[in-house]
């Protein structure tokens, strides 16, 4: 592995995610003893608040952090970066949809797909967290023409340890003994996180469980709701839980998953599944040095298609949306 400083792009970075975010990125969560340089977006009137977390990252004295710099130019924070990390956005209130912020977040992602389509490395790679995520992952790659599709992913990796975590509960088993965990679709509430291909010590997780209804009106709406229930337990949307999935998800896009095991992201659709070509969607996924391919062949019932295609239909829905609002 380069010894090479790893130039990491956090936008948003003086809000709630970045404050536990770039303190786990620089302690060596992400890339191990690499040296990690860390190049941080803010708004303009977010950069005083941005230098005192910067003050705090001094203060920790981390050896691997070769760098900081902050800045509200998106051109001159992505010069070089081989990783952006796009969680700048609003975050939703008590009662909103995901969708609904996609007026007020959309505009984002143009700006900083070109800017990094101008001035990233050749090898970068985005991962989107700001939400809507999948349609502003859509966004960020339409308007970054030369850089590769597969080069963008949106983050559900939060929905799958969502749902690793109810599934151990409810069977009284290490998280450790759960594989195979998929999120189809949308990050929100129509995404649908599927027992059938999981795995638990080997068995599949459905017939562990050995009950329907559980399945189907406690575990998927749980984890399909359970921002919403974040946010009206906290007060605002999940922060340290999603700042940890950013870098559970990056940290095996860049250096691979598990052997035997797969992860959720979600990808520039190829078709497979039936889901549309071109939809950023949620798939189950082998990484492996930065490049992920969709695992294949899994049967899909009918249980499963209506709720897959239910959540594609909504990322159509957003896709149609923002074209109308010229973004794509
Ligand atoms: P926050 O409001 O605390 O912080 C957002 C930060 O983004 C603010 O500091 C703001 O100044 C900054 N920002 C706004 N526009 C920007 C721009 N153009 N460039 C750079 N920075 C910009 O919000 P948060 O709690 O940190 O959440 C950030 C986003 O992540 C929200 O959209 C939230 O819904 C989303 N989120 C996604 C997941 C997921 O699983 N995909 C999980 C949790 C939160
Ligand atoms: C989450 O899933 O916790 C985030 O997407 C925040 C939200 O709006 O639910």
């Amino acid at each position: 592995m380069s010894s090479d400083p790893l130039k990491v792009a956090v936008t948003g970075a003086a809000g709630q995610i970045g404050y536990s975010l770039l303190f786990r990125l620089a302690s060596g969560a992400l890339a191990g003893d690499r040296p990690i340089e860390l190049r941080l977006l803010e708004i303009e009137p977010a950069l005083k608040a941005l230098e005192g977390v910067v003050m705090e990252l001094d203060d920790c004295a981390f050896p691997q952090l070769a760098g900081v710099q902050i800045g509200s130019d998106p051109e001159q924070i992505f010069d070089g970066v081989n990783l952006a990390l796009l969680v700048g956005a609003r975050p939703r209130g008590p009662g909103m949809e995901r969708g609904d912020l996609l007026e007020a977040n959309g505009a984002i992602f143009t700006a900083q797909g070109q800017a990094l389509n101008k001035v990233a490395a050749d090898d970068v790679r985005i991962g989107v967290t700001g939400n809507p995520a999948n349609t502003n992952a859509l966004i960020a790659m339409s308007n970054a023409p030369d850089i590769p599709q597969e080069r963008f992913s949106a983050l559900t990796r939060l929905d799958h340890n969502r749902a690793i975590s109810q599934l151990a509960a409810k069977v009284g088993a290490p998280v450790t003994s759960i594989k195979q965990m998929t999120i189809w679709g949308n990050h929100s509430a129509t995404q649908y996180p599927d027992l059938f291909h999981a795995t638990v010590d080997g068995k599949v997780a459905a017939e562990v469980v050995d009950d329907q209804d559980w399945l189907e009106n406690t575990f998927i709406p749980t984890v399909a709701k359970r921002g919403a229930a974040i946010i009206e337990a906290r007060g605002s949307s999940s922060a340290a839980s999603a700042a940890s999935a950013t870098i559970d998800a990056a940290h095996d896009w860049l250096f691979g998953s598990a052997d035997n095991d797969w992860v959720s992201m979600a990808v520039r659709s190829d078709g497979s599944y039936d889901v549309p070509e071109g939809l950023v969607s949620s798939f189950p996924v082998v990484t492996e040095d930065g490049d992920w391919t969709i695992v294949q062949g899994l049967g899909i019932d009918e249980f499963s298609r209506a709720r897959i295609d239910a959540s594609t239909a909504e990322l159509a829905e957003e896709r149609d949306a923002v074209k109308e609002l010229g973004l794509i």
